[in-house]
């Protein structure tokens, strides 16, 4: 089997990063994670990432004059591991234009909620204030608009009486760490099916 290869943007705890790794270790897993790139040095995951053998590389944005410049050497950063898929895993910055359109097709993010709702940060804060009784994450296409793209897959979870920011995420996250391998395996076979 030809497996696609796979580079990971972080900028933390790599938790998403992880839940890729270790899919791929699967035989008939059809991508292989040959790359994470990280614009923070502290970033957790970066050492997670080279304890299991995968290349890293540290891009610091204050070192560029622009965030075009910047972004142009992650790419080159990106294609020198010949990256087919780029997987964005909590990387906090918003990307330009460029760098988004040149990827296009092949970069998916992950989200802690349901889009449309709750786009950009602060998800969980804002599905309690308004009482939502079920919220979710969803892995879509990375478009220039933020978190505008297609979903691929998404997942509910129950909004709990007592709920505060930190124990909604956690529930989440247990279901992004579930659907993002999920949507990668998908996007890697060219199975989007079942997009809505
Ligand atoms: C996750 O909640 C993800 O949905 C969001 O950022 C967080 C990253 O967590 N985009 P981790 O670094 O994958 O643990």
């Amino acid at each position: 089997m030809i497996r696609k290869r796979v580079g990971i943007l972080i900028s933390g705890r790599g938790s998403n990063m992880s839940a890729l790794i270790e899919a791929a270790k699967a035989p008939d897993y059809p991508a292989e994670i040959v790359g994470v790139l990280s614009n923070r040095a502290a970033a957790p995951g970066l050492a997670v990432a080279s304890s299991e053998g995968i290349a890293t590389a540290f891009l610091a944005q204050s070192k560029f004059p622009t965030r075009e410049m910047f972004e142009d050497v992650m790419t080159q950063i990106l294609e020198s591991w010949d990256v087919e898929i780029v997987c964005l895993a909590g990387f906090m910055r918003v990307l330009g234009e460029d760098f988004v359109n040149h990827w296009a097709g092949r970069m998916i993010n992950i989200h802690p909620s349901l889009l449309p709702l709750y786009r950009g940060l602060h998800t969980h804060e804002r599905a309690l204030a308004d009482g939502a009784t079920v919220s979710g994450c969803t892995v879509h296409f990375v478009t220039p608009g933020l978190d505008e793209g297609a979903p691929i897959l998404q997942a509910k979870v129950p909004v709990l009486p007592g709920d505060t920011p930190e124990t909604l995420a956690a529930r989440i996250l247990i279901e992004e760490h579930r659907i993002y391998p999920e949507a990668l395996r998908r996007l890697a076979l060219g199975d989007l099916s079942t997009l809505h």
